[in-house]
């Protein structure tokens, strides 16, 4: 029976016997035995094993290379070594599967865009495994702070024929060959259909029935954006509460973020003990940061004002009713407050039509929550659910209506006020672990011009 290393190395006590199998991540030879460094990714850390040159199975200890696979039998002794508690003495061991010279992972750092390159094989790095153990468990902490507040996770559709946010973003689905304009009703689906941009509307309808639902899956965006903060496949977190106004929305935004940053302390401290060490130094204490303060809230109107009168030279000017950039969002948080923030009530003009037009009538129930090294985090709104408004949302922004028939019966048949919002899931693991490009939180990052792997 297979122990793992995890388990091996959080003994109580030593062990007769115990079987362990992973990769080796060094082996270091003394006269009459070698120490190998064996790593399985249970956990951060590897054990070290040592084997006496002659030992069943270890009759050339020059095969043990580092990124071969093997398995060891031996007694878990307590160790006395420094920095370790536990170490095995093997009684066998064999050899699974060689690896050569040319394994790219020998000991010394590599550079993350080279890891990129081998992103097959970045998960065997102390980096990745970190990262994607820290993903495991913050994805099912997501569902464990949903589910303990009783909303009913739905499954969205990943193919689909509304285009949520209304960007023209979509990658098109077709079975069609040659020009897909000429006749979409010969199509698959008998019109042109989409990878989703967001599970929202779909995830309204049932909000609109179930009262609190969440979405958790991936999305797709063709925005042909090359920034450390984009990808054009990432998996988007979207919850929505009927009976729910932009007060509740925020403050559910700002309870989830807090709970996966308690959790990430409390569940992955081993992983984020090595980011703080050699990823970014201030995590820890922003992580507490985030536990333990209330995050600030400016309207959209404030944070411009506050934006001009900084006298800081920013790339792309700051004008009411423009997109705030991320140069702007990253000034607001990392700057002026010093903290997470949450910007509601933007101009209609720069907002999808499903948010609910204020009274005003010249800003809508948006809010985007920003945070410190990555900006925008999460976007969401309460939602327009006045028929009549909502319709005359649509033709501002130039959409048809019938397009959209089935979205607007959720307001013609016992309409309530609700609010949500979308996360992104990598963008949050960029916050929580420090790593600051996107492609380094998902396994196979997809990016424009790139689809390996
Ligand atoms: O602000 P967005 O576009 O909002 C929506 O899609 C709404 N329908 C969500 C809702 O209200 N249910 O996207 C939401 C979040 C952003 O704040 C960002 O964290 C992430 O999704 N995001 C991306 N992450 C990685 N790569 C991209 N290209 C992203 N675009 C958005
Ligand atoms: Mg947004």
């Amino acid at each position: 029976m297979r122990t793992l290393i995890q388990h091996a190395l959080a003994a109580t006590g030593p062990a007769e016997a115990i079987t362990l199998q992973g990769w080796v991540r060094t082996r270091r030879d003394s006269k009459g035995f070698s120490f190998l460094e064996l790593n399985d990714g249970s956990c951060f850390g590897s054990i070290q094993v040592v084997v006496d040159t002659g030992t069943p199975g270890f009759t050339d200890p020059t095969l043990f290379t580092t990124g071969s696979s093997v398995t060891v039998e031996g007694t878990l002794v307590a160790s006395p070594a420094a920095g370790q508690k536990w170490e095995v003495k093997a009684s066998a061991v064999a050899l699974v599967g060689g690896a050569d010279a040319t394994y790219p992972l020998q000991k010394k750092g590599h550079t993350l865009e080279f890891l990129r390159t081998i992103a097959h094989l970045r998960p065997r790095s102390n980096l990745f495994g970190a990262v994607f153990r820290v993903r495991s468990r913050l994805a099912f902490a997501v569902h464990e702070f949903f589910q303990k507040r009783d909303f009913v996770y739905v499954h969205t559709p990943i193919i689909t024929a509304s285009d949520c946010e209304g960007a023209g973003e979509m990658f098109r689905v077709t079975t069609l060959k040659g020009n897909l304009d000429e006749k979409p009703e010969a199509d698959f689906f008998g019109k042109p259909a989409y990878l989703t941009v967001s599970g929202q509307l779909e995830g309204e309808t049932f909000a609109c029935a179930l009262s609190n639902i969440y979405t958790f899956g991936p999305t797709f965006r063709a925005e042909n954006s090359n920034t450390a903060r984009h990808a054009a496949e990432f998996w988007m977190i979207e919850p929505e509460m009927a009976f729910c106004d932009l007060q509740g929305d925020m403050e559910l935004g700002e309870a989830f973020i807090k709970a996966m940053a308690a959790y990430t302390l409390e569940h992955c401290a081993e992983d984020l003990a090595f980011f703080a060490r050699f990823v970014d130094k201030g995590l820890l204490e922003r992580l507490k940061f985030v536990t333990e303060r209330p995050f600030v809230r400016v309207t959209y109107t404030e944070a411009v004002e506050i934006l001009k009168q900084s006298g800081k030279a920013f790339e792309f000017p700051v004008e009411y009713g423009q997109n705030l950039q991320s140069e702007h969002e990253r000034f607001l948080t990392e700057e002026h407050f010093k903290s997470p923030t949450t910007v509601f009530n933007y101009p209609r003009e720069i907002k999808p039509f499903y948010m609910r037009l204020n009274d005003d009538q010249k800003t809508v129930t948006a809010m985007d929550v920003l945070v410190p090294g990555i900006g925008e985090v999460i976007g969401g709104a309460q939602r327009e659910e006045r028929l009549d408004q909502l319709v005359e949302n649509m033709k501002y922004h130039q959409l048809k209506p019938e397009d959209y028939w089935w979205y607007m019966d959720l307001r013609k048949y016992g309409s309530v006020p609700h609010a949500g919002f979308g996360l992104g899931f990598e963008r949050l693991l960029m916050f929580l672990t420090g790593v600051s490009n996107i492609r380094d939180v998902i396994p196979f990052a997809r990016t424009p011009g790139n689809a390996e792997f």
